[in-house]
């Protein structure tokens, strides 16, 4: 991916991110994808007063990727509301596995600049995928 292509995921978490819904939490994030026909498509968490129905932004970003026509993911960026970088959950690694070959970029960024990029597989080693389904 070229760097152009970077910095335009990065602007876009940080744009969703503004749009949060995370009363409870206080915790916003925004996350964005570039899929495999060249788009980006952007999303943030989406918080519930039943705790447990909120959304993360990766799920956002993926569930509008599906809905354009993305059938896969080339990276995806994750952007924190703090200095901190924020790692995606157990649950988004598995949801990123899903459109993700194992050498995918994962991009953590922060308000403040600090970048730290990684691969699905180096975060979720060992994925559950399709593939495993073939011996039912
Ligand atoms: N959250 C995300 O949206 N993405 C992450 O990678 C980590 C956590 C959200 C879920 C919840 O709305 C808030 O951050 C606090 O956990």
């Amino acid at each position: 991916m070229d760097s152009q292509k970077k910095q335009a995921l990065i602007e876009q978490a940080f744009n969703a991110q503004a749009n949060a819904h995370a009363p409870y939490s206080g915790f916003q994030v925004g996350a964005a994808v570039l899929s495999d026909n060249g788009q980006i498509h952007a999303g943030c968490n989406v918080e519930n007063a039943a705790y447990p129905l909120g959304q993360c932004a990766e799920a956002t970003a993926i569930g509008t990727m599906v809905a354009a026509g993305g059938k896969g993911i080339k990276a995806i960026v994750i952007a924190s509301p703090s200095d901190e970088l924020c790692f995606p959950c157990g649950g988004c690694r598995q949801k990123i596995a899903e459109f993700a070959h194992d050498d995918v970029a994962v991009i953590m960024a922060t308000r403040t600049g600090t970048i730290k990029q990684v691969s699905i597989g180096e975060l979720l080693p060992y994925a559950f995928r399709n593939t495993d389904l073939t011996h039912r």
